[in-house]
């Protein structure tokens, strides 16, 4: 916002002395250290040109000439990197409302608690995020609102209705037949999918989100059990891609879990359970894993009192731990991991928190900073724009106060946040 007013001050300036306005319309940022994402290291002394909202140039500050009077940014005491993208997250889900309470919240009411959680999620340093389901199309429209600069928040890629069985993960089982709840993406069979994906495009997704598995917080579902067969999935994955749409699966349970990459994926959410053969094939077709390895502890420590089901607690005891040994092991085995923490189970803005599990879990601190930019741009379909600090990409630049190579938990404490050439938070 500063960043803007300076701008127009700048221009209305320049326009009376007969200055060309568009020259003023360029930002520089003094990094005293910079997070190459791309390349793996840490540069000292780094100068970023920005102009309007995309990065001109960066390199280091010895080399970089900035006029007198030029619109200035001072980050020498801190160190910068690209900004944060968390792929798996329910920006218009209440982490206070779990369980039964959840009934009682409206289309529209989520939609503006996720405009509130949409800047939360970006003071946090997270200015991309991938959402994957919301009902109603609520995701939809606060993406177009965040686009329309009538809300902030982060760049999003949205799946809108996330696709499931009747009676599985992604359906709304908590209450009898005669009140008709049912999630907005049940369909089942190949053609009945196909049309829900269609659907799903028509009204703004741009990805497919499903549910090859039951899971935690859903009544009644068998969290390692697969629920879409092979066929379905492979209806789905077709379906997408015809519609330029990357596929996100939900799936715990190792069967799920194969049939998902078998049909072809684009990234596997959760993964708490995948053996050996998974991971092999994971491997083998590129496969993504997004691991949601923090949420457990919340789960866990927060209990009944957050509306939590009795149920959902039991089944969080079997897959936590075991996902966070089998994060380590995919990821030692070399399997390629994107960002993802199933905000809006937790409070929204967070999300940083999961950075020290995935390092005590086997990651280098630049491999966890990695999985959520460079990574995670990839299995966006936006690496030309997002996930690191080059030129022509967007000006989505966070900074810490120390060196989160050191200590990963800097990036729970984001002092500076700009996306698209605008600051945020200063
Ligand atoms: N939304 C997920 C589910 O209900 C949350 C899983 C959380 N647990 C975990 N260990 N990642 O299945």
């Amino acid at each position: 916002m500063i960043n803007r007013t300076c701008v127009v001050v700048l221009f209305l300036c320049g326009f009376a002395a007969g200055v060309p306005a568009i020259a003023q319309d360029v930002t520089y940022i003094r990094a005293g250290q910079l997070v190459d994402v791309v390349d793996g290291r840490l540069r000292s002394n780094q100068t970023i040109v920005i102009r309007g909202d995309r990065i001109e140039r960066v390199g280091n500050s010895s080399a970089i000439d900035i006029p007198a009077g030029a619109n200035v940014i001072d980050l020498s005491d801190a160190t910068v990197l690209p900004g944060l993208i968390d792929m798996h997250v329910h920006l218009t889900g209440d982490p206070d409302a779990q369980g039964y309470k959840n009934l009682a919240a409206s289309v529209p009411r989520n939609a503006l608690f996720g405009a509130a959680n949409g800047r939360r999620t970006l003071n946090a340093g997270f200015t991309t995020v991938r959402n994957v389901g919301a009902g109603g199309y609520a995701d939809v429209a606060l993406r177009d609102a965040i686009n329309n600069g009538d809300v902030a928040g982060p760049r999003m890629r949205v799946a809108a209705h996330a696709l499931g069985i009747t009676g599985g993960h992604c359906d709304n089982n908590l209450l009898p037949s005669e009140y008709g709840a049912r999630g907005g993406g049940i369909a089942d069979g190949p053609w009945e999918i196909k049309k829900k994906i269609r659907e799903n495009v028509k009204y703004g997704a741009d990805l497919t989100k499903f549910c090859a598995t039951g899971g935690v917080l859903s009544k009644g579902t068998t969290v390692g059990a697969q629920q879409y067969s092979l066929e379905e999935m492979i209806a789905i994955v077709t379906e997408s891609h015809q519609r330029d749409r990357k596929v996100a699966a939900h799936a715990h349970g190792s069967a799920g879990i194969k049939a998902a990459i078998q049909a072809g994926v684009d990234s596997v959410e959760h993964a708490s359970l995948i053996d050996d053969e998974g991971i092999r094939m994971a491997l083998e077709a590129g496969t993504f894993l997004v691991m949601d390895v923090y949420v457990d502890t919340y789960i866990i420590e927060m209990g009944e009192a957050a509306g939590f089901l009795p149920e959902s607690i039991e089944k969080e005891r079997i897959v936590g731990q075991a996902q966070r040994d089998n994060f380590q092991k995919a990821h030692e085995a070399g399997v390629r991991m994107a960002f993802g923490t199933d905000a809006g189970v937790y409070p929204h803005g967070n999300n940083g928190k999961q950075f020290a599990y995935m390092v005590q879990y086997g990651m280098t601190p630049m491999e966890a900073i990695q999985a959520a930019t460079v990574n995670a741009a990839e299995l966006l379909g936006w690496p030309a724009d997002v996930g690191a600090i080059e030129s022509g990409m967007y000006a989505d630049i966070i900074a810490v106060r120390g060196n989160p190579l050191e200590d990963i938990r800097e990036l729970e404490d984001v002092r500076f946040v700009m996306k698209g050439g605008e600051v945020y938070k200063q």
